[in-house]
């Protein structure tokens, strides 16, 4: 909210660490914490571009630390580097991910390829909940935020590993939130439809008329990566306070209709 030159800052003297932030959604929610008064941790695996965004964004403001957020020992270190540069944990965001090609026979999907994409999407958010939450029930307050999909609500618009990692993740925040609610923690998922990415670049290509047409009932905007940063800031925030447990789906209603049915579409256009 602004008013006048002034703008009301969201997380004043937070603290966050963002998994996957040197490229992309976690880039995109970086930059936007730290213009709301937080300090950032970004923790990636491509060193050379997540210390160049920290360095864009200002290394008073923000770090960057070398996670694979697959390795134990890479996330404790990563939570431990916010609590000694920073003082404090106050916000996770599980943002890490990563896709494979979408293979529309189950006989050509490979055990390696599946496990590779649990592993990433469903382990690294597992041991980031877990380290967080180590700094954070001390504190008694702490707010975690997993990066999901629609495809962890509605089957068939990505490989099965994806799907089965955005649905774990669910369950996973779920359960983590009836734990931690105790200790004033907060866990939610931010469930983005699709939006033209480095990482969605590949589907993008393969399959140009099923990617950029799924807007089908909400017209005349697009999802882009500052949407959904805002709707981190939102769960962030003070202003989601007593939401926990949570998984909110931006997808312009896509998860809710059922296009088979068509009540709507089959209703005359407006001129
Ligand atoms: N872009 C989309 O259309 C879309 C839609 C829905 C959900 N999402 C989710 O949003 C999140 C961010 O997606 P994005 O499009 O920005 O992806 P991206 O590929 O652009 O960025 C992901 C980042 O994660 C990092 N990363 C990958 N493996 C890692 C590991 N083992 N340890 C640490 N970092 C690792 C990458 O280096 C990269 O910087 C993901 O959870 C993704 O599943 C994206």
């Amino acid at each position: 909210m602004e008013n006048g030159s002034h703008v009301v800052t969201r997380l004043p003297m937070k603290v966050a660490l963002i998994t996957g932030g040197a490229q992309g959604l976690g880039e995109a929610m970086a930059r936007l914490f730290v213009i709301h008064g937080a300090k950032v941790v970004i923790a990636d695996i491509q060193d050379e571009l997540g210390q160049h965004v920290c360095e864009d964004i200002g290394l008073d403001k923000a770090i960057y630390v070398h996670c694979d957020v697959t390795i134990e020992s890479d996330v404790e270190n990563a939570v431990n580097l916010a609590l000694a540069k920073f003082g404090k944990l106050d916000i996770m965001v599980n943002n890490a991910a990563i896709v494979d090609d979408v293979k529309p026979n189950i006989l050509d999907n490979d055990q390696s390829t599946f496990e590779r994409i649990m592993r990433v999407n469903v382990t690294g958010v597992f041991l980031g909940t877990k380290h967080a939450a180590r700094a954070m029930i001390p504190a008694r307050s702490g707010n975690i935020i997993t990066l999901g999909s629609v495809s962890g609500s509605v089957g068939g618009i990505i490989s099965h590993s994806y799907t089965s990692s955005k649905h774990a993740i669910v369950g996973l925040a779920k359960n983590t939130a009836a734990e931690l609610g105790q200790y004033g923690i907060r866990v939610n998922c931010l469930s983005p439809h699709f939006i033209p990415a480095p990482s969605t670049k590949n589907l993008i290509n393969g399959h140009p008329d099923k990617y950029t047409k799924v807007y089908s009932n909400l017209k005349g905007v697009a999802l882009d990566a500052d949407d959904v940063a805002q709707a981190a800031l939102f769960l962030a925030s003070d202003e989601s306070k007593y939401m926990s447990g949570h998984n909110l789906l931006l997808d312009g209603g896509f998860t809710v209709i059922n296009p088979a049915f068509g009540l709507f579409a089959r209703a005359s256009p407006i001129e």
